[in-house]
Order: C-alpha cells, then structure tokens, then sequence
C-alpha cells in the first residue's frame, strides 16, 4: 500500500493557501509540558528568529499568503500557531489548552480572529490544542485525543465543520499532538508514524487513506512528520532524511526547512503554522 504510487508524475498544486504565524518574540523554554522540553538546554532566540524567518520566507516564495498575530509577552508558546485554533471554510474553533501555561493563547488567538474579520467565532466546550491534534483531511478530519484533546471534541468539531470526523488515540508521550505523527499529504494520501498510535488508529488510518506512507522511528524521532503540504509541495524538517525520500517517492516536491530550535520546545515547521481555510 506505502508504495502503490511511487514513481508516479508530480502531483499537481492544488493553489495557495493562507497561513497564520505568530514570530517567537518571547519563544523560550522555561517549563517542561512535553518529553521534548528542557529548561536547562537553552534556546537560541536568534538562531529560532532566523528559522522562523525562513520558514515564513518559503511559503512565500511557493505563492502562500503569511499572516501574522502579533506574540505576548508570557506566552513562549504562542509561537506555535497550529494549536490556536482550527479554522475549516471561514468557521473558527476555539483552542482550550490544558496546561495553565498556555491557557491564555486561547483567548489570544480568538482576538485576531474577531478582529480580522472572521464571524462564526466559536468557543469550544471540549479542551482540544486545535491543529495540534485536529487535522483536516479534506473529505473528512482526523481527531487526535490522549494527551491534550479530549476525546469528545470530535462531536463538537463534526457538527461546526460538517465533516465526518475519524477519532485516533496518541498512546506515545513524545507524539503528544497528532501532527508530531501524521501529515496529511493529499485528500488520499498521508504519512504516519505507527508507533504513535494503537491498533484501531492504525486501522483507522489505513481504512481511511488509499496511500500511507509509513515513517520509520529515525524519521518520527527528530518530529520529521511535523510538515505542511499544499498538495504538491511539502515542507518538511530537513532532519527527516528517509520520509523526504518516501514523499519524494511518492510525487511530491519536499521542500527541508531547519526548525532545530523549535525541536527543543517538542515544535516543528507544522506546529508553527496554522492554516486559514
Ligand atoms: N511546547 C509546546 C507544547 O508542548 C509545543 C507545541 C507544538 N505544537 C504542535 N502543533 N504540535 O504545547
């Protein structure tokens, strides 16, 4: 199944897309909320300004409009903008954070969206990090639960967006978010890490996508999965050696990005970009 396509044309650009990303003014590790996180290995801050900049500079040179919300003191997380909100058809979901370090964001990020324009703003009853673990897959959404989200937001977030909603457990503390273990690459076609999941997420998974790119351990170890795809396009931790191989295989165009510094907070290029739909 992993490799029913490889070798096929190129993909074709599906077209640009619109990103949201907050710049890690006060990006800092200061607390430990996931294994990847240590407060004793500093963060070069202007090394991961650096970083973000190119990250930001790439999707603009591949046609993709930038937006920006401005950082907040206190909020070394915020640089993270995936965990905002979820944002599918103009319909805004609000993010509930767990851990009281990052609860603020949420509000924050609701802020930009009411004040740029967006009117169905909604406040989410169920904890959930937005696209940190709810990742839209075009036909459907796949709902990450077991470390941040709460299982039952998959009913708020079905209902609001209107789309089947495939509820996965994270049973791997170092993949505490869905996107540290799965990218979607197409409306068919995805990369995942197996040993993030247990055996009905995999399933799941399988049942759900026609092409399944299983990443090996080395690739999920340096968060390679954490990437962004316009359908043609992937922007991929350039540490993931073997998956950029397997996506290249696959008809994409990868394009390796250097987030080292973000890695220390559990982060990659994925994490810190939120897509407006
Ligand atoms: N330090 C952040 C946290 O643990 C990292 C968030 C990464 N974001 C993501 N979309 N996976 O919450």
């Amino acid at each position: 199944m992993t490799t029913s396509q490889e070798g096929s044309a190129q993909r074709e650009s599906k077209g640009a897309r619109t990103y949201l990303m907050c710049p890690p003014e006060y990006f800092t590790v200061t607390y430990t909320i996931n294994p990847w996180m240590n407060p004793d290995d500093p963060v070069d801050l202007s090394l991961a300004r650096r970083q973000w900049e190119q990250l930001r500079d790439t999707y603009q040179s591949l046609g993709h409009t930038v937006r920006i919300v401005d950082a907040e003191p206190d909020l070394p997380d915020m640089v993270f903008a995936a965990n905002g909100a979820t944002v599918i058809d103009g319909k805004v979901l609000g993010s509930r954070f767990k851990y009281a370090e990052r609860a603020a964001e949420g509000p924050a990020y609701l802020n930009w969206f009411r004040q740029h324009g967006y009117s169905t703003v909604v406040e989410a009853q169920h904890m959930n990090e937005g696209e940190g673990d709810i990742v839209f897959a075009a036909r459907a959404i796949i709902a990450g639960h077991g470390f941040r989200s709460d299982e039952a937001v998959s009913g708020e977030v079905a209902e609001l967006f209107g789309l089947p909603v495939i509820s996965v457990r994270l049973v791997n503390p170092h993949f505490y978010h869905l996107d540290t273990a799965l990218i979607v690459l197409d409306p068919d076609t995805a990369a995942y890490y197996p040993g993030a999941f247990d055996d009905a997420g995999r399933a799941a998974l399988a049942a759900h996508f026609p092409e399944l790119i299983e990443a090996k351990e080395e690739d999920a170890d340096v968060l390679g999965l954490n990437g962004l795809s316009d359908g043609r396009h992937v922007v991929l931790p350039v540490q993931a050696v073997n998956l950029a191989a397997q996506i290249g295989a696959a008809g994409f165009d990868v394009v390796p990005v250097d987030l080292s510094e973000f890695k220390k907070a559990g982060g990659g290029p994925k994490c810190c970009t939120l897509e407006l739909r």
